[in-house]
């Protein structure tokens, strides 16, 4: 992508979201790479001989909630020293500005809510918070590291993270305020997410087909980058702020 082209897209969404009323921006782990938290997709790394994908699942908390726990604490302390970039911290700014905003991500890191955004719909959780196994009683912990193995306070039963693990479904209440929101906004943003993890792949899509101007601001093309209205190359901490 040409820098002329680049700005000329950056003109074209300044525009629409100088317009627009309701803006939706979907966000993947790509906004929080230039915070220092690594993408999914990207070079991740191991953590002892373990993939996130064969310790982020429900069977694997069956068989070892203290192995799944530990490498949760692992998570929580490379996060813990983390703050927003350039791209979260545009975003709060965006919402204060207009009526309807919501911002729906699938990170768990909790750094657009660190940023000031108050409207944020969490697809996959959070890493900050836990959930009783049987009472499903939901709270905040951010304690690096968490004393293991920890238990409910009502109930004495066994914690979990709060995020949805590889084979689980979303939380329907959520999913359902997403995609009603995505549904009717004029502006939508989607935000360095590589477009692989269905429901919120298609999301985009929706509100293109709904009549929403879709903005894609990514590193690299996507699946979905021809099908969108614009897409931008270039890193969300440096495209985002100049969008308003
Ligand atoms: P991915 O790791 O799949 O994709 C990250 C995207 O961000 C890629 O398309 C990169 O090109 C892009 N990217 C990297 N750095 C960027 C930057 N500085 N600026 C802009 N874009 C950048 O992450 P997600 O799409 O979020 O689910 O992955 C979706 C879900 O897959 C995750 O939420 C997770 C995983 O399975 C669960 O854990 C349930």
């Amino acid at each position: 992508m040409s820098q002329h082209s680049v700005e000329k897209s950056i003109c074209t969404v300044r525009d629409a979201l100088a317009e627009a009323k309701s803006v939706v921006v979907l966000s993947g782990a790509g906004i929080s790479a230039e915070s220092g938290v690594p993408t999914f997709r990207g070079q991740g790394g191991l953590w002892r001989q373990y993939r996130a994908t064969d310790l982020a699942t429900p069977e694997a908390f069956a068989r070892d909630p203290k192995l799944v726990w530990e490498f949760y604490n692992w998570r929580r302390e490379l996060l813990e020293p983390l703050r927003p970039n350039a791209a979260h911290l545009s975003l709060a700014k965006l919402e204060n500005r207009l009526s309807s905003f919501v911002l729906i991500t699938q990170n768990i890191d909790g750094l657009h809510q660190m940023a000031g955004s108050r409207n944020v719909l969490e697809l996959h959780g959070n890493i900050w918070k836990v959930r009783c196994t049987a009472c499903g009683r939901l709270t905040e912990d951010r304690r690096v590291p968490l004393p293991l193995l920890p238990t409910c306070e009502d109930c004495g039963a066994l914690l979990r993270p709060h995020v949805v693990w590889f084979g689980e479904t979303l939380d329907p209440g959520i999913l359902d305020r997403a995609y009603e929101e995505v549904l009717r906004c004029e502006v939508m943003l989607v935000i360095g997410t590589s477009g692989t993890v269905q429901p919120a792949a298609s999301m985009g899509m929706l509100a293109g087909r709904n009549g929403a101007l879709v903005v894609e601001i990514n590193l690299e093309p996507t699946p979905y980058s021809d099908i969108y209205s614009v897409s931008i190359a270039g890193k969300a901490g440096e495209i985002v702020p100049q969008l308003f």
